[in-house]
């Protein structure tokens, strides 16, 4: 076990954990976050999406003792009121059926946006085909993320 300074949401918070144990669980188990979901917890189905320096990665792949200086946001600390441009569109567009996914499938399309303010239609199906909704609501989230970027 070691002591991690890490920097969530804008704070900084001190988690002991073993250097192995994935990000997803840390956020879970030690600073109860509980929006970042365990879907696979073998990096394929993106439910665990957090952003690392505003790039979207799996948090069940990245153990605590990769994080050092870089900036974790989890859905969380995404907006102050849930007003980010993606999870307005998520609502305008009705997105979730069972919603289990959709902290992964919003950070993803958020980081997505952060790098490319206007997606196409192909690069949007590229981004977000990799996040797994098991109800299939692809289509609603790919017009939800193209109503983002507007
Ligand atoms: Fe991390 Fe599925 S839980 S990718």
């Amino acid at each position: 076990m070691a002591n991690y300074t890490l920097t969530i949401n804008g704070k900084q918070k001190t988690v002991e954990a073993d250097p192995d144990t994935p990000m997803l669980w840390v956020l879970r188990d030690a600073l109860d976050l509980k929006g970042t979901k365990y879907g696979c917890g073998i990096g394929q189905c993106g439910a665990c999406t957090i952003h690392m320096n505003d790039n979207a990665v799996r948090s069940c792949q990245i153990p605590v003792s990769a994080i050092g200086e870089s900036a974790i946001t989890t859905i969380e600390g995404l907006s102050e009121k849930g007003d980010h441009p993606v999870q307005v569109a998520w609502k305008k567009h009705d997105v979730p059926q069972c919603g289990y996914c959709q902290a992964g499938q919003i950070m993803n399309a958020a980081a997505l946006l952060k790098r490319n303010p206007n997606p196409s239609t192909d690069e949007i199906a590229d981004a977000t085909h990799g996040n797994i909704c098991r109800c299939g609501t692809y289509n609603k989230i790919k017009a939800a993320v193209a109503d983002a970027a507007a």
